[in-house]
């Protein structure tokens, strides 16, 4: 009999990286995947803690899974995942019918655990440390042509309204030849896009030795090192934090040919006041002069944000100058928050808290002003012509991809997933292109993708 699995993913890349993991954890040991709750013998949420209504969605799923269970005993329900790491045994006391909680530092445990349930009912396992990479369990990935690839986990800041610190613990970065190793290993299998993946992945190599030399290994020289891998066409990353972003790692991206011009480059807050108590390091003026020296050394590099609104004590003056910051900035997109308070961080304790209609306000003028923005840009590129990678197809059919800048692009017709398409941009909406293929796809680019 086939064993199946049903695997829910809600949080960031590095979640949906730890899922293809658990996705193929769950393969080498025999199952199949299933999109039917119904007919699943294990479920799986694979969490996020970020924003409160993460919790609340997560305890609404599995209040969605207990009929389900009364039904079938076989059913194994798993919350892995950062809320996992997070609320541990109160997991087990809010919702007793689930079977494991493994933490972002214990999925490595995934299938031991999984059998422990079998025989002695609920298992734990939130430890807080680990030497194993996602990366370096197996893996079962969604897509051929693009991989997520893990060079640190683990964040040493502090800013003080985030949880990442607590449920993914400090800095570990993972020794150079290992990432390169994975990295040549993917593009011989196919991949042509890989995207290096950490909390802040300037300060790679920080808390890493090189055997035999007083130097630590960088991020700048890593890029430079995966864009000398063959075979692959396109390196991205996520998130570089504006504090460490140093010139070194801008002219490597703009030497590597293979480093898409795009960079998510987090402000938060555009108020000097706000960014202090935040604990984040720059000021706005200093972050500008970023945007500016970036885009001096990359033309036409896109620049992708996240703000916060309504951090604890944002007046309606803090808020405008986060207004003006945007404006100035010009940002490709942003990704916008309300202000969550998370139990744990310096700031849920902090006074001042923003009433939830101030925030509303806020949050809908931001968004107002930054929609406006990314059209004007996006209506920039009506008519040039651009380097498509296609991923699949589109919701409402056809095919969508993405240009270097990270640009999502719809094209007619069914054109096969890791395809390269040059393509005339015909028109412009605030979050994606539509346009029309020029020249067909390569024959040597058709039977690449064949394969794939
Ligand atoms: N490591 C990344 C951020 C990961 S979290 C970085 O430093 O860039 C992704 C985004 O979620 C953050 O940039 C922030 O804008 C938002 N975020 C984090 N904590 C939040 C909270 N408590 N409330 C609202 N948004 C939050
Ligand atoms: Fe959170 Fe700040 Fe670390 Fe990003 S840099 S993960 S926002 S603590
Ligand atoms: Fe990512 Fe959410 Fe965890 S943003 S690191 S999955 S708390």
């Amino acid at each position: 009999m086939e064993r199946r699995y049903l695997l829910r993913t809600f949080g960031c890349q590095m979640n949906e990286h730890d899922s293809e993991r658990i996705a193929g954890l769950l393969t080498a040991d025999g199952y199949v995947p299933t999109e039917d709750a119904a007919r699943a013998d294990v479920i799986v949420f694979n969490t996020c803690a970020i924003r409160e209504n993460a919790d609340n969605r997560l305890y609404g799923n599995l209040g969605h899974l207990r009929p389900l269970k009364e039904r079938n005993p076989n059913l194994r329900i798993v919350v892995a995942g950062c809320l996992a790491q997070k609320d541990g045994a109160g997991i087990l006391e809010r919702a007793p019918w689930v079977d494991v909680v493994v933490g972002t530092h214990a999925l490595p445990e995934l299938l031991a655990l999984l059998r422990a349930a079998q025989t002695e009912g609920p298992q734990l396992d939130v430890h807080e440390y680990t030497e194993v990479f996602p990366s370096a369990l197996p893996a079962r990935r969604e897509v051929a042509h693009h991989a997520w690839v893990s060079i640190s986990v683990g964040c040493d800041n502090a800013c003080t309204f985030c949880i990442v610190p607590l449920v993914r613990g400090p800095q570990r970065s993972r020794p150079m030849e290992d990432v390169l190793a994975e990295v040549r290993a993917l593009a011989g299998q196919g991949v042509v896009e890989v995207t290096l993946l950490g909390q802040n992945v300037n300060t790679y190599g920080r808390d890493l030795t090189v055997p035999g030399s007083p130097r630590r290994p960088r991020f700048a020289e890593l890029l430079r090192r995966v864009n000398e891998v063959e075979g692959l066409r396109r390196i991205r990353f996520t998130s570089p934090h504006p504090h460490d972003f140093t010139p070194d790692v801008i002219r490597a991206m703009a030497e590597c040919e293979k480093v898409c011009e795009h960079i998510h480059f987090p402000l938060q807050s555009g108020s000097d006041r706000i960014l202090r108590t935040m604990r984040r390091s720059y000021r706005r003026e200093r972050y500008l002069a970023w945007l500016e020296e970036i885009r001096a050394a990359i033309p036409g590099i896109a620049i992708t944000t996240d703000i916060i609104v309504g951090f604890p004590g944002e007046t309606e003056e803090d808020f405008r100058e986060t207004l003006e910051v945007v404006e100035r900035a010009r940002f490709d997109q942003a990704f916008m928050f309300q202000y969550s308070p998370r139990p744990g961080t310096r700031a849920a304790t902090m006074p001042h808290q923003v009433p939830k209609e101030v925030v509303q306000d806020r949050f809908d003028r931001l968004v107002a002003l930054q929609e406006r923005i990314s059209l004007e840009i996006m209506r920039e590129h009506v008519g040039r012509t651009v380097e498509v990678l296609v991923e699949g197809t589109g919701r409402k059919g056809g095919t969508q991809g993405r240009t270097r800048t990270n640009k999502v692009v719809h094209l007619p017709g069914e054109i096969p997933p890791g395809t390269f398409v040059r393509a005339r941009i015909v028109s412009a909406h605030p979050h994606h292109l539509v346009g029309e293929p020029v020249s067909a796809p390569t024959s040597a680019e058709r039977s690449l993708a064949a394969v794939r």
